[in-house]
């Protein structure tokens, strides 16, 4: 059984007095739902060490949204996983789409991040999801495909146990668009079908694979309903408590 996971995803946003504040209505907010769900929390970097006490201990975990794969040395504004860990990290987030667009992570630097996060024990969430061109070019299953044994492939099946991946198609991130749940469960059941090809039937089944891209309180029942579709990777309506409690509340129904 996989275990819906509620995650948000903070991006550039919040300061700290915000943070502090968002996270303790998350914390109140969350007791109804007891080990129904799991929960996390993607802050940036600065928030990670001053959130870290307030949620040890709780069902609330924290990520981070990067990660350098050196674990030390000249690499300015690089953060290792080392630091993450020392900050309260349990996951992080590897490959989001703004990752790659904008800060032009290649497919090399990405395999490199997963490993170095697999070898630390910091759960790494690959993010996978074509743009907009590609799905209208019937280009969608060739451009997951590549994402997936670019980084993914001739990982140990104990390796890749360690690792959740989320599929957000590009075109519905911070949109309003979000993919039908019948569009979001035929595309993940595709990426499930990867992991059974090259990681057997066994992990592919416990492997949780979330969606991300305009995921709200009102898409969120149906979207989760899907049989592929293990939890949420949410941005936008993760920087309020009512909607992304809202967000675990349908989830839950
Ligand atoms: P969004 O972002 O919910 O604002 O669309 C999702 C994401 O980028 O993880």
């Amino acid at each position: 059984m996989r275990k819906l996971l509620i995650a948000g995803n903070w991006k550039m946003n919040l300061v700290l007095a915000e943070a502090k504040s968002l996270t303790g209505d998350i914390l109140s907010q969350m007791e109804r739902f007891g080990d129904a769900l799991d929960f996390l929390i993607i802050p940036p970097y600065t928030l990670l060490h001053p959130l870290a006490p307030a949620v040890w201990g709780t069902k609330l975990a924290l990520g981070a949204q990067d990660l350098h794969w050196e674990p030390s040395g000249a690499f300015t504004s690089g953060i290792s996983t080392a630091m993450l860990k020392d900050a309260g990290c349990s996951f992080v987030l590897v490959g989001h789409s703004e990752r790659r667009d904008h800060f032009k992570d290649t497919d090399a630097a990405l395999a490199m991040k997963l490993r170095a996060a697999i070898a630390n024990r910091v759960t790494p969430i690959y993010c996978i999801g074509e743009h907009l061109e590609d799905r209208e070019a019937g280009r969608t299953e060739a451009v997951l495909t590549h994402q997936f044994n670019t980084v993914l492939k001739g990982l140990a099946a104990d390796q890749i146990q360690n690792c959740l991946l989320a599929y957000e198609p590009v075109w519905a991130i911070g949109t309003g668009k979000t993919a039908t749940p019948e569009m979001a469960q035929e595309t993940q059941c595709f990426i499930r079908n990867l992991l059974v090809s090259e990681f057997g039937e066994d992990t592919a089944a416990s492997t949780r694979i979330l969606y991300g891209g305009s995921v709200k309180p009102e898409n969120a029942k149906e979207l989760m309903g899907q049989p592929d579709i293990d939890g949420a990777l949410i941005g936008g309506a993760s920087l309020t408590a009512d909607s992304f409690i809202g967000i675990a509340a349908a989830a839950n129904s």
